[in-house]
């Protein structure tokens, strides 16, 4: 690292992760620490807000302190303080907003407030950066899919995305009119006794079940064809629970499983027959073949090149293969994150507050948490 790389100190806490990070010249990654609130959580099957915002006070300066120490600086040599300003929930932004501007105030340094979910889009190049993988090329449609979030966008810059400092644009195609993907996963899993978060064990589930056993059907829907819709699947699913009556029993085994802290896929598998497990895997399906049907037509409706997928969800094994099967058929590029880079991290903010730093757009002291913070006015 030579002295004049441009280093941004990334602080992100907008939902259950108190997170911060170094990343020198929005490419390379010098520290990522993310304090996980997945315990505190756990026995509610959610993110509760108060207890959120609680422990984003208790780890926010322990954690950006690690983080400065693991990138082997000190705070005086952090050029910018990029922090989430939104969206997500309000006490637990304010947490984070409240140290970055107090931080960047008192070593006079620029203060850089960042959309969570630009922060998501700069996941995808940050990760191509890291390894040194193919940039995707610009415009491109980004699905955005995780516990919070199910949003399409148009990404384009006046620049080639290889310039790291160019600055992105945004359009938003669609996005989720109910649940989020994640939520589904989270609600489904709560309803079939599976633990918390969703996500990571119906993912390693579904690989043993028939994803053809149950047919759940595309949603209908009137208006913007790229939005999305998932409450419906999940009501379905509790139909099928409350149809199938004879699953009743597994799944109060599974809850003492649970109860016991056996939380592992293994552990949960013996106790799941093969009708929950092609219930899991026929749920599965549906959600993913929705994501990936509707981003691949809107990526063909706006004529680009690449799609990147970011968020919790992108994690999951079955959307990444299915995602780049899709884009390969139709000639296009599919491009994802680490796991790591894929759920809430920092790395993400400072990566995506770099280019405001580089054009010197920054905010004053009187910026302020936005809950309900837009990336980009409707198409
Ligand atoms: O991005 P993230 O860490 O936090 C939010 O901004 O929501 O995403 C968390 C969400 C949770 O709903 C979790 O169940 C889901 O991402 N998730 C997954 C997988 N890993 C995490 N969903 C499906 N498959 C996965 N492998
Ligand atoms: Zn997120």
């Amino acid at each position: 690292m030579s002295l004049q790389d441009p280093i941004i100190l990334g602080i992100e806490s907008s939902c259950d992760e108190t997170a911060a990070a170094v990343v020198a010249c929005g490419a390379r990654v010098l520290s990522s620490v993310v304090a996980s609130q997945i315990d505190i959580h756990r026995k509610y099957g959610g993110v509760v807000p108060e207890l959120a915002s609680r422990e984003h006070l208790r780890q926010i300066v322990p954690v950006v302190r690690e983080a400065i120490g693991q990138a082997g600086i000190e705070l005086k040599d952090v050029d910018a303080v990029a922090v989430t300003q939104g969206p997500g929930l309000v006490g637990a932004l304010l947490v984070g907003m409240t140290y970055g501007k107090a931080l960047a105030m008192s070593l006079g340094k620029p203060l850089i407030g960042v959309n969570h979910l630009a922060g998501h889009v700069h996941a995808v190049f940050l990760e191509a950066h890291m390894t040194g993988g193919k940039i995707p090329e610009l415009p491109a449609v980004c699905l955005i899919v995780s516990g919070g979030h199910t949003m399409l966008y148009r990404v384009s810059s006046r620049r080639p995305a290889v310039d790291i400092p160019a600055l992105f644009e945004y359009e938003r195609i669609g996005g989720t009119r109910d649940d989020a993907a994640g939520e589904a996963y989270d609600k489904v899993a709560r309803m079939l006794a599976l633990g918390y978060p969703g996500g990571p064990i119906v993912d390693q589930l579904a690989a043993h079940g028939d994803p053809a056993a149950i047919r759940f059907g595309t949603p209908k829907m009137t208006g913007n064809p790229h939005d999305f819709s998932f409450s419906g699947i999940k009501t379905a699913v509790l139909y099928h629970l409350q149809k199938h009556k004879e699953l009743e029993p597994e799944i109060a085994a599974r809850k003492e499983a649970l109860a016991r802290g056996e939380r592992s896929a293994a552990a949960l598998k013996s106790l799941c027959t093969q009708p929950t497990l092609d219930l899991i895997a026929s749920f599965q399906h549906a959600v993913v073949e929705d994501l990936v049907t509707r981003t691949i037509r809107a990526a063909q409706e706006s004529s680009v090149k690449s799609i990147l997928v970011t968020g919790g969800v992108a994690a999951n094994r079955e959307l990444r293969t299915r995602f780049e099967a899709e884009a390969k058929r139709v000639g296009m590029d599919a491009y994802f994150p680490s796991r790591a880079l894929s759920t809430d991290n920092a790395a993400m903010i400072a990566a995506a507050g770099y280019p405001s730093y580089a054009n010197g757009l920054f905010d004053s002291s009187t910026l302020n948490a936005d809950p309900n913070l837009p990336l980009a006015k409707s198409a």
